[in-house]
């Protein structure tokens, strides 16, 4: 799938929010037959934020969703689309969107789910944004939020010590109802610049969880063959991200920011190798947070807009790949 124009939908705001518990590494080597030296030179994972009883995929998307309204200076009436990526939903159904909706007391509009696990937030910011474009929506929650400890095994040290809990948002405005966005045909006007989506449902089997309602009637764990979606992961991302700078007629070196899927940092380091971007614009949160699936991008996204790196104006590259295989990319100016 292959969306470019400028401009398109823009970011207002963004926001996220992390279970109150943290497990350090070191907490996950009196679980498992693990170690600090090992996680942290392997993935750059230093600790996770892991849900308490009384957390769930709900309740961080709508803490998330309501530092996204803050930030943009927006109140929930101001919605009429919420997109929320995940693929640790509180019930099998309803929508977790439909959840926050009723939260926020913003019922009426549209609100639905996005599976696709840790680019789930690339599928859902490319779907709301071609509502948006489309003239379904006016402004839109994009909510990329997860709790994967409750779906992992907690016996099996090659996934276990991997993953972690968070929920980060974005608001996103139609280009119609922006007031302020730089008409069409500029290259450098804030917004979306270019999105591509891909899956390789051939890969199923490399990265999945090994339940659901219609096989086994359970939640199931989640299982991965590590080094092989390691070698995926890099060659997908650096085409895929090859792909969006082309199609906005934009160079590497323009990028200001990449703020990637935080699964590992070797993955991040030798994307951004291949494309030859320089480590520094490498946005990284996965030693906080670890690999957060869809949460991953938006968490990271706003960490680094509320710790004054990325600003208005600047080129923001987002990207992710996740179970499926799914991937995808989109380039913005912020
Ligand atoms: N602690 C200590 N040792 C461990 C651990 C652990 N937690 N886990 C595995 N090991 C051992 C293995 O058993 C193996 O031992 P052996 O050599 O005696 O057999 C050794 O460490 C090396 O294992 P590898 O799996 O080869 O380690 P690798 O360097 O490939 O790192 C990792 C594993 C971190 C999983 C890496 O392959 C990776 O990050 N893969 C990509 C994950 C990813 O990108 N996921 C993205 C999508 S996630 C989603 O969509 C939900």
């Amino acid at each position: 799938m292959t969306r470019s124009r400028a401009p398109s939908s823009r970011i207002l705001g963004s926001g996220s929010a992390l279970p109150k518990r943290i497990v350090t590494n070191a907490e996950m080597a009196t679980m498992v037959d693990t170690s600090d030296e090992w996680i942290v030179e392997r993935t750059g994972i230093r600790q996770r934020y892991i849900a308490g009883e009384d957390e769930t995929t709900s309740t961080l998307a709508i803490q998330a969703a309501l530092a996204a309204l803050d930030d943009a200076g927006l109140t929930p009436d101001d919605i009429d689309l919420i997109v929320l990526a995940t693929a640790t939903p509180d019930n099998t159904f309803p929508a977790t969107a439909t959840k926050v909706q009723n939260a926020l007391g913003c019922n009426g509009g549209i609100a639905f789910d996005v599976a696709a696990v840790c680019s789930g937030f690339l599928y859902a910011l490319t779907t709301a944004d071609s509502l948006l474009t489309t003239g379904m929506a006016k402004r839109a929650l994009v909510i990329g939020a997860e709790t994967f400890s409750r779906i992992l095994d907690w016996e099996d040290r090659t996934t276990c010590v991997l993953f972690g809990d968070g929920a980060g948002a974005i608001v996103l405005e139609s280009p119609a109802t922006s007031t302020s966005v730089e008409k069409d045909g500029q290259k450098d006007a804030r917004g979306i610049l270019a999105s591509r989506l891909h899956a390789d449902g051939a890969q199923h089997d490399l990265l999945y969880v090994d339940g659901g309602p219609s096989t086994t009637q359970t939640v199931g764990h989640l299982r991965m063959r590590g080094p092989e979606v390691f070698k995926h992961a890099v060659v997908n991302l650096s085409n895929v991200l090859k792909e969006v700078i082309e199609e906005a007629g934009v160079s590497a070196d323009q990028i200001d920011w990449i703020v990637p899927h935080q699964a590992n940092k070797r993955i991040l380091d030798a994307t951004a190798r291949k494309l030859k971007i320089a480590p520094e614009r490498v946005v990284v949160t996965v030693d906080r947070h670890a690999n957060t699936s869809a949460a991953s991008v938006p968490l990271a996204f706003d960490t680094a807009r509320k710790d004054g790196r990325i600003k208005k104006g600047d080129l923001v590259l987002m990207e992710a790949m996740g179970g499926g295989f799914t991937w995808g990319a989109s380039l913005i100016r912020i």
